[in-house]
């Protein structure tokens, strides 16, 4: 299966492409590289376009025979699509209406959409489902929602068929360590969390401490990047049986802004978090949290890795191995060939594992391998094959890192 990943470049667009190889998917990247990386889809096809150019995607199209598409690419950031609104109806609904223009042309029928939380507004009932009203307080939400309605009304007259899937907040990073989350202009708040720990910001500022709330911070849901990349793989399963609708990705489970700094200083020990307490910000409601029951029922989709010591833990692992991003990239290839093996050996001297079963997890890895899926950290097929639980993980990554 072929498919081509719009916006595959980005922060979920990339942890999506890996995920893609490892199942055996083949993932062709669309990116006009506004936010997104080249160093995040080293080794795949990346063609460079831009969705507000109908000819670069009529191009696309042409020379290739796609199965589906992943559609990521968006401008998504709240403050800035309050201060530009037109760029983002721009970039988000007449992209999108290219995007989809494009595809019925071609006759490709399957399409996932990042949507987001954000298509909700202020929360009436908490966890929010899919029926939840849909209010959007900001034009980033608008538009995400715009295109929502587009999707429904063009695939109830076309043979297109969608899932909107609607993340609440994306965290965390790929095991291995070697993508995640670089943004030039960053507002998302854990890898402001870590760069105040890294020194590259003086301050983390908590913005409003008196919400009705158990500490008085907001409460979020953090899902994990590889959770949410392995939705859209199940969602391309399941499109046929239940199309067009919209999906919620999240834990279901809040933590609140201070937990969540509470325990990003567990995670990078020594090395100091300065907080300082601001008043609220304008359009932050005081809690988040998605029901994911429709996902669970629909996708079949069990979240892995989004308790949030695993979030952090993994998004930690990169921001220290990546304080300058992908521009500090490269220089951890040869040291990663070893990583499989001392891994094994660090989840055996833990006793977490046996022998035996780490020669179990080594096989199926290279069975893995040779059938051309990309590799995968041996911790993850631990992870699958339940020979070791979340938390066992990040203990033998801990050791791992600290080697
Ligand atoms: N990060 C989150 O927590 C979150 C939450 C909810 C929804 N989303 C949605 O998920 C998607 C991915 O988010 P992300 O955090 O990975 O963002 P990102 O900025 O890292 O990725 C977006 C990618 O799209 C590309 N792009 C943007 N406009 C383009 C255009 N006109 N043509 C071609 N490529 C273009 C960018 O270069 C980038 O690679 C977005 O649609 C976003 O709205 C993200």
């Amino acid at each position: 299966m072929k498919v081509l990943v719009v916006g595959g470049a980005g922060y979920i667009g990339s942890h999506t492409v890996r995920e893609c190889r490892r199942s055996g998917i083949e993932p062709v990247v669309f990116d006009n590289f506004s936010t997104g990386n080249r160093e995040s889809v080293a080794g795949v096809e990346v063609i460079e376009g831009d969705l507000l150019d109908p000819r670069n995607l009529r191009s696309a199209f042409e020379n290739n025979t796609f199965d589906a598409v992943f559609h990521f690419a968006a401008s998504a950031s709240v403050p800035e699509s309050v201060q530009k609104p037109e760029l983002y109806y721009h970039n988000n609904v007449a992209g999108s209406l290219n995007l989809v223009h494009a595809m019925l042309e071609a006759g490709v029928e399957r399409l996932v959409f990042s949507s987001t939380a954000a298509t909700y507004g202020d929360p009436e009932e908490v966890p929010m489902p899919e029926t939840h009203p849909t209010r959007p307080v900001n034009p980033y939400g608008a538009s995400k929602l715009l295109v929502e309605r587009m999707l429904s009304d063009i695939c109830e007259k076309h043979p297109l068929r969608y899932i909107a899937l609607r993340y609440f907040n994306a965290a965390g990073a790929d095991l291995s360590g070697d993508i995640g989350e670089d943004h030039a202009d960053e507002g998302h708040l854990i890898p402001l969390i870590f760069y105040t720990a890294l020194g590259k910001r003086k301050i983390f500022k908590i913005f409003g401490t008196d919400y009705d709330t158990p500490d008085g911070s907001c409460i979020r849901d953090f899902v994990h990047v590889t959770d949410i990349a392995k939705a859209h793989l199940l969602a391309l399963e399941v499109m046929d049986e239940h199309p067009n609708q919209a999906i919620n990705l999240g834990s279901s489970t809040g933590y609140s802004v201070r937990e969540v700094i509470e325990e990003s200083q567990r995670v990078v020990g020594d090395l100091k978090i300065a907080v300082e307490e601001e008043a609220r910000r304008e359009g932050d409601p005081p809690v988040l949290v998605a029901s994911s029951d429709r996902a669970r029922t629909v996708l079949g989709w069990k979240p892995q890795l989004s308790e949030l010591p695993m979030i952090l833990e993994t998004a930690w692992r990169w921001h220290r191995g990546h304080p300058n991003g992908y521009a500090g990239s490269g220089k951890r290839t040869a040291e990663n060939e070893k990583s499989t093996e001392l891994f094994g050996d660090i989840a055996a001297r833990l006793g977490h594992v046996s022998d035996e079963d780490v020669v179990r997890a080594l096989e199926r890895q290279k069975e893995e391998v040779d059938i051309g899926h990309a590799h995968k950290l041996l911790g993850m097929h631990m992870l699958e094959m339940g020979l070791l639980s979340t938390s066992q993980l990040i203990e033998i990554l801990k050791y791992y890192e600290n080697r």
